[in-house]
C-alpha cells in the first residue's frame, strides 16, 4: 500500500465527472491513504455528500460554516493535507484558483495549502481549448501544480474530443508517482523488447529489408531500464547503440534469428513488447553466390516468415504482451483484429497517415488499445511515447 497514511484532500467542483470521484476516493482508501473531501456549492448538485462521506469515512465540507455556528477551518485543512487534488476542476474554479479568488471554502483551502496540488480539468471541448483555459492551466503549472491532462472521448454535450476528466486510475497513478519519485516502478521485472527491421538475405550481398530505424524499441528499452527493469533487447540491424550498459542487447539479422533469440528469454519475461518491423516474407532459398544480372527478369520466390509476436501470444502465460500496428488504412479495425488474433494485452497503433509518426521520425503519434479501452495521445518525441506506453502497461499490470 504505497500511499499508506498519506493525507489526501480532494476538492470536487461542479462538473459531471464528479460522480467518478467516488471511485477515486475508494482507490485512495484501498492504498492506505486518509481522505477528506471539500466540495464547491455547485458540486453538491452532481454527487451526494453522503456517498462521499461514507467512502472517505470522514465528514464532507462545503461551507465555511458548519452546523450550530461551527467554523470549518480552511487553514487547518490545507495544512493537514500531504496532497490536494482538484478533480474534476471546472474552468470556473481553475480561473479563480490562478487569480487568487476566494469565494468558497475550496478556494480558501487551496490558497492555504502548502502541499503539492494536482489539477484534473474537465470541461467541454471548446472550453478546454479556449486560450484563457490554456493560459490558466499554464499558470497553474508555473505555480508548480501538477496538471493531469483531460482525455479524449465523448463529452456531456455530445461533442467528441479532449475535455473528459482523466480516469480515476490515472489520477491515482499521478499521485503515487509523485510520492515515489525515486521508486523504481519496474524493479524486479524482466522486460523483453524487439526492435528494428529484419534483413532477409537474397544472396551474400543483398537482402529484403524495411525502413525501421529501431528508435522506438531502443527508447522503450532505455525507459524500462530507467524504471529498474532487467531489459533484454533483441534488435535487427540498426546503427543505434543503447546508452545504458545494463540493457542486455542481442543483435540479430533475420526474422528466424529474431524468433530464436526471443524464445531464449520469453519464458521468464514479465512484459514483452514487440516493436520490431519483422519482414513478413523471406527468400525461399539464399543464393550461395552473388546473383549475376544475366536475365531481363529475376524471380525470387518468397516464403512466409514466422510471426514472432503471434507465437509469443500462443505461448503466453504470465507475460503482459504488447504489440505494435503500423497501418495505412482501417487503422482501428486492423489494430483491434491484431490484438485478438495475436492474443495481446495491448496494441499500440501508429498510422502512416499521421505526419511525424512512424518509421524514421524522432516523433510518433500513437493510440493505445486494450480489449476495453482506447487512449489517444498527441504527437510526441519517441522518448515521451516510450514513457506513455510503459505508464499504460504499469497501470494495468501493477495495479
Ligand atoms: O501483423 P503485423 O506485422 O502488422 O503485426 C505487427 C506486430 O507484430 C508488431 O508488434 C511486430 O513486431 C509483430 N510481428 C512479429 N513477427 C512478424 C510480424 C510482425 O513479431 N513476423
Amino acid at each position: 500500500m504505497s500511499l499508506q497514511d498519506k493525507k489526501i484532500l480532494i476538492g470536487i467542483t461542479g462538473g459531471i465527472a464528479a460522480y467518478k470521484i467516488s471511485f477515486l476516493i475508494r482507490d485512495f482508501v484501498k492504498q492506505g491513504a486518509e481522505v477528506q473531501v471539500i466540495m464547491t456549492p455547485s458540486a453538491r448538485t452532481f454527487v451526494s455528500e453522503l456517498t462521499l462521506a461514507t467512502l472517505s469515512k470522514n465528514p464532507v465540507y462545503s461551507d465555511f460554516y458548519g452546523e450550530n455556528g461551527t467554523w470549518n477551518n480552511h487553514v487547518e485543512l490545507g495544512m493537514w493535507a500531504d496532497a490536494m487534488i482538484i478533480a474534476p476542476c471546472t474552468a470556473n474554479t481553475l480561473s479563480k484558483m490562478v487569480h487568487g479568488q476566494c469565494d468558497h471554502l475550496l478556494l480558501a483551502t487551496y490558497l492555504s495549502a502548502r502541499c503539492p496540488v494536482f489539477i484534473a480539468p474537465a470541461m467541454d471541448l471548446d472550453m478546454y481549448a479556449h486560450p484563457s483555459t490554456r493560459q490558466n492551466l499554464e499558470m497553474a503549472e508555473d505555480f508548480g501544480h501538477i496538471v493531469i491532462p483531460a482525455e479524449e472521448g465523448e463529452l456531456a454535450s455530445g461533442l467528441v474530443g479532449p475535455g473528459r476528466m482523466a480516469e480515476p486510475e490515472t489520477i491515482l497513478y499521478a499521485v503515487k508517482n509523485y510520492f515515489l519519485p525515486q521508486h523504481k516502478s519496474l524493479q524486479g521485472k524482466t522486460v523483453l523488447i524487439t526492435a528494428g527491421p529484419t534483413y532477409e538475405a537474397i544472396d551474400p550481398v543483398r537482402f529484403i529489408g524495411n525502413h525501421s530505424s529501431g528508435k522506438m524499441g531502443f527508447e522503450l528499452a532505455k525507459e524500462a531500464a530507467a524504471r529498474g527493469a532487467k531489459v533484454i533487447l533483441v534488435s535487427g540491424p540498426t546503427a543505434l547503440v543503447p546508452e545504458n550498459r545494463e540493457i542486455d542487447l542481442h543483435r540479430v539479422t533475420s526474422a528466424a534469428e529474431m524468433l530464436d533469440e526471443v524464445f531464449k528469454h520469453y519464458h521468464h519475461a514479465d512484459i514483452a513488447i514487440a516493436s520490431a518491423a519483422v519482414a513478413d516474407y523471406a527468400p525461399k532459398e539464399i543464393a550461395p553466390e552473388k546473383i549475376k544480372k544475366n536475365d531481363d527478369h529475376l524471380t525470387i520466390e518468397l516464403v512466409k516468415n514466422p510471426d514472432i509476436l503471434k507465437t509469443m501470444g500462443a505461448q503466453k502465460k504470465q507475460q503482459f504482451l504488447v504489440g505494435f500496428a503500423l497501418e495505412t488504412q482501417n487503422e482501428e479495425a486492423n489494430a483491434l483484429a491484431k490484438l485478438e488474433k495475436k492474443n495481446l494485452d495491448m496494441i499500440v497503433l501508429n498510422s502512416l497517415r499521421d505526419e511525424g509518426a512512424g518509421f524514421k521520425n524522432d516523433t510518433n503519434r500513437i493510440t493505445i488499445f486494450t480489449k476495453q479501452e482506447q487512449i489517444g495521445f498527441d504527437l510526441k518525441s519517441k522518448k515521451e511515447v516510450a514513457a506513455d506506453i510503459l505508464d499504460a502497461v504499469e497501470m494495468r499490470l501493477l495495479k
